[in-house]
């Protein structure tokens, strides 16, 4: 498939949302959801992403591991929260191309009651929407279709579902990476992380140069050259977004080893640290 093709679900006219915005897949140009969806095993994209996707991998072997064991990482994550942190209610923003067991599977396995509010911006992601709507009868998934520098209009539509009264867990899971600073990418999570009730929890992977700065730098370069930009910050740089919250044990770490012995169905891919920071903090 090449072009641009309409996305009809949920669509109020052909190739746009109700807000206006594009449904349109481009598939001319590689899109960080549809690479990681590659990268993860997935068959949600199209050549040109799969054409990005080697071609990081040719100079990062690394990418394949880092991919999975960031999103294991969301998967231990949230088993943490629901069983920990008593958490019932979750806004995940930059959701991904739905990938078995999704955020809601692990949350409402624990909890049937949680309610999961998904944020993309990406058309493919809402394309797939369905899949992530599949939750428990006692809870609630919704999706939103939103721009991450647009808070406001993430916190209003989110609201319909989520009690802002109660904690949230707000997921911004290899997400910031796609942010720039002067894009307004601390500003926006501190616009998200204000509204949040005592007790609620910001969970956050971004990317780092700190381990392979090489590889980082060309990956950089490789997205770049698709008009995709990415972001590589420091464990301080990282450690920013968590300004005011407590973070929880072990603090900012390379994504396997937060709480590696949460994991469930997890294989080993390798040893050592890969180029995404993680980190957990409360309210
Ligand atoms: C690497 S994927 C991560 C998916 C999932 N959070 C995970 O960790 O498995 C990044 C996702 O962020 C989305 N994204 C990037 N920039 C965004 C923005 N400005 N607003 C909303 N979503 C965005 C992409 O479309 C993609 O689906």
């Amino acid at each position: 498939m090449t072009g641009t093709e309409p996305v009809p679900h949920r669509s109020s006219e052909a190739g746009t949302d109700r807000t206006g915005r594009s449904t349109r897949i481009d598939t001319t140009k590689p899109h960080p959801a549809r690479v990681y969806d590659w990268l993860l095993g997935g068959k949600d994209n199209y050549p040109v992403d799969e054409q990005l996707a080697r071609h990081i991998l040719k100079s990062d072997g690394g990418a394949t591991r880092a991919a999975r064991s960031n999103r294991w990482f969301m998967q231990r994550a949230t088993r943490w929260l629901v069983r920990e942190a008593g958490i019932r209610q979750f806004l995940d923003i930059g959701t991904g191309i739905p990938t078995e067991p999704n955020l809601h599977q692990i949350a409402q396995g624990a909890a049937p009651e949680a309610r999961v509010v998904y944020v993309d911006n990406d058309p493919i992601v809402l394309a797939h929407a369905e899949a992530l709507l599949r939750g428990t009868p006692q809870g609630t998934t919704e999706y939103i279709q939103a721009d991450a520098r647009e808070p406001a209009e993430i916190l209003e539509q989110a609201g319909r579902v989520l009690d802002f009264g109660q904690p949230v867990a707000l997921s911004l899971i290899a997400l910031m990476h796609f942010i720039a600073d002067e894009d307004g990418a601390y500003d926006l999570v501190g616009t998200l992380v204000d509204v949040l009730a005592p007790g609620s929890h910001l969970v956050l992977s971004a990317m780092t140069a700190d381990f392979e700065p090489e590889d980082v730098r060309r990956g950089i370069e490789m997205y770049a050259a698709g008009g995709v930009t990415l972001v590589g910050r420091s464990h301080a740089e990282v450690g920013r977004f968590f300004k005011g919250l407590d973070l929880v044990e072990p603090g900012i770490v390379s994504v396997p080893d937060w709480h590696p012995e949460l994991a469930e169905g997890e294989t080993h891919l390798g040893d050592g640290p890969v180029s995404l920071y993680a980190g957990v903090a409360r309210k």
